[in-house]
């Protein structure tokens, strides 16, 4: 039976600034499920490692670049989208070069993690919450 039509691998990075306030971006109009805060990321194409496709993305997206060493795999979360199986990888990134800007996205924000919790974010991403409050130290 073939399953990779319904699995959907996904990346996403969580970029911390010095005060621990974490950046999220809002989802485009036009786009499946729009004006939603997201961790800035995308689909893992065929052939690419989830290291690759995340500095891939991070360039498309936000103009920065980030060193595959500077982001580690921090959790993963999945849901189910229609006939989708979405599995979403999150890398912690501790260093990068540039000043992420919203090439994709309506609009960038750095956020608290309460300040997280207020917003509406996809449904692979709202699991992850809990985790990365663990993980930064914050409620
Ligand atoms: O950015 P891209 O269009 O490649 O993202 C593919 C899909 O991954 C989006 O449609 C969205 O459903 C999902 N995604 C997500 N959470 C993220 C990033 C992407 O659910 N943080």
């Amino acid at each position: 039976m073939e399953i990779y039509p319904t699995l959907f691998p996904v990346v996403a990075a969580l970029l911390v600034d010095d005060t621990g306030r974490v950046l999220v971006q809002q989802r485009p109009q036009g786009t499946a499920m729009a004006g939603l805060w997201e961790f800035p990321g995308g689909k893992i194409e065929a052939g690419e490692s989830p290291e690759t496709a995340l500095v891939r993305e991070l360039a498309e997206e936000l103009g920065i670049t980030v060193l595959p060493d500077a982001c580690e795999p921090l959790t993963f979360a999945s849901a189910t989208l229609g006939q989708k199986h979405l599995i979403l990888l999150l890398f912690r990134c501790t260093a990068w070069q540039g000043e992420p800007r919203a090439l994709h996205a309506t609009a960038l924000r750095w956020a608290t993690v309460a300040e997280l919790y207020s917003l509406p974010m996809p449904p692979a991403d709202l699991p992850l919450l809990p985790i990365i409050a663990q993980s930064l130290g914050q409620k």
